[in-house]
């Protein structure tokens, strides 16, 4: 089966006597139970819910994996994964992060004692050699956000196994019709669902597949124990949105690489970057003044702190989703002030090209 037909078939209600063609919302908190002390396939939605099972064995075949979990955010998802994690434990990851990524390991889970140690995932001998006897995680974006740089995720994921580490990605900004990470030997993926996966900015969801029993079983427990699955509703839009997951990629990825095109062509651009696949495009203008007027001049890209919908986005990192990352780690890093992170929609690329072209003329 091709992953479109994929995204389409699949057993949307199991069990279900009234065979629906759509799955439907379990707005339910309790399950009726037949014993007091056996439990039934379900008995409290925290702990699990049809439509939430439903969605989270959906996602993790698209991701050639074995057991899906969804999250209230992207955020909780990753928040999951650190959970793996004891004081005294350390963090390896790429120094190019999502903001509240950054944040949360240098402002959370370090209040835990958990650390975090940051290296360059594109130089692997260095990466390597910033592994620890604490190390547990090895911990990657890619591409990353926002510099969109392509990691080797065979490589990353080799090198860390010699040394007995899980590694997670967080793959956001590709979704499984364009990277499936669990193929390269990655252990842990990553979404932010309320990216590409729902597609529509109108659900804020996070998703984590793994292909391991025994992994998938502490990360489950942690689930539960938490409490930050994500809800009936939700799930319901999001297996809405990804019936068009493959539509919407390859309408978005066309449309990205003629921005990507036409912008390297503009002398106003000091440079473009593209990694060759999906819909995120950066571009720097030079300064942070001529950045923000841009930005602010356009009329189909509207400023969005977010990326992955059907309409055409626009930030500025260094100001929006990276302005939480500490202080102490932008000396490791660099977030341009002059930087553009475009997400492009689904729209007529003549009208977004003629967007850009009118603003861009402004700017002189
Ligand atoms: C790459 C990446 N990962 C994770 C997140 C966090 O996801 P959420 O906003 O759904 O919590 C974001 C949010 O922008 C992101 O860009």
């Amino acid at each position: 089966m091709g992953f479109g037909t994929h995204l389409v078939h699949y057993d949307v209600a199991p069990d279900d006597p009234n065979q629906p063609n759509v799955t439907p919302i379990y707005q339910t908190a309790t399950f009726e139970q037949d014993h007091v002390d056996v439990g039934g396939r379900f008995e409290y939605s925290r702990s699990g819910n049809p439509t939430r099972k439903v969605l989270e064995d959906h996602i993790a075949a698209l991701e050639s994996g074995t057991h899906g979990f969804a999250f209230a955010s992207g955020m909780a998802a990753i928040t999951c994964v650190c959970r793996l994690l004891s004081a005294g434990d350390e963090i390896l990851a790429d120094w190019d992060l999502y903001g509240g990524a950054a944040r949360l390991f240098g402002r959370v889970l370090d209040r835990a004692g958990v650390r975090l140690n940051i290296s360059d995932a594109l130089d692997l001998d260095r990466f390597r050699a910033a592994i620890t006897p604490a190390t547990k995680l090895v911990y990657i974006e890619s591409p990353t956000n926002p510099l969109l740089r392509v990691l080797d995720l065979r490589a990353v994921a080799q090198l860390a196994h010699e040394r007995g580490l899980l590694v997670a990605v967080d793959s956001s900004a590709m979704t499984p019709y364009l990277q499936r990470p669990l193929e390269l030997g990655v252990d842990i993926v990553i979404h932010s669902a309320t990216k590409y996966l729902s597609g529509h900015s109108d659900v804020t969801a996070g998703i984590v597949v793994v292909k391991d029993a025994e992994l998938a079983k502490r990360i489950y427990f942690l689930q539960n124990a938490e409490g930050n699955a994500l809800a009936p509703f939700e799930c319901f839009l999001l297996l809405r949105g990804l019936k068009t997951l493959k539509l919407r990629m390859d309408a978005q990825q066309k449309n990205a690489i003629a921005v990507a095109e036409y912008l390297r062509t503009q002398p106003a651009v000091a440079s473009v970057g593209y990694p060759g696949f999906g819909a995120l495009v950066t571009a720097r203008l030079g300064s942070f003044e001529r950045a923000k007027q841009f930005a602010e001049a356009l009329k189909l890209f509207k400023i969005a702190v977010s990326f992955g919908s059907v309409t055409s986005g626009i930030s500025l990192p260094a100001t929006m989703s990276h302005a939480s990352v500490p202080p102490e780690q932008m000396k490791t890093r660099e977030i341009p002030r002059d930087l553009l992170r475009i997400s492009v929609g689904i729209e007529d690329i003549d009208d977004l090209l003629a967007d850009l072209a009118e603003q861009l003329a402004l700017l002189g």
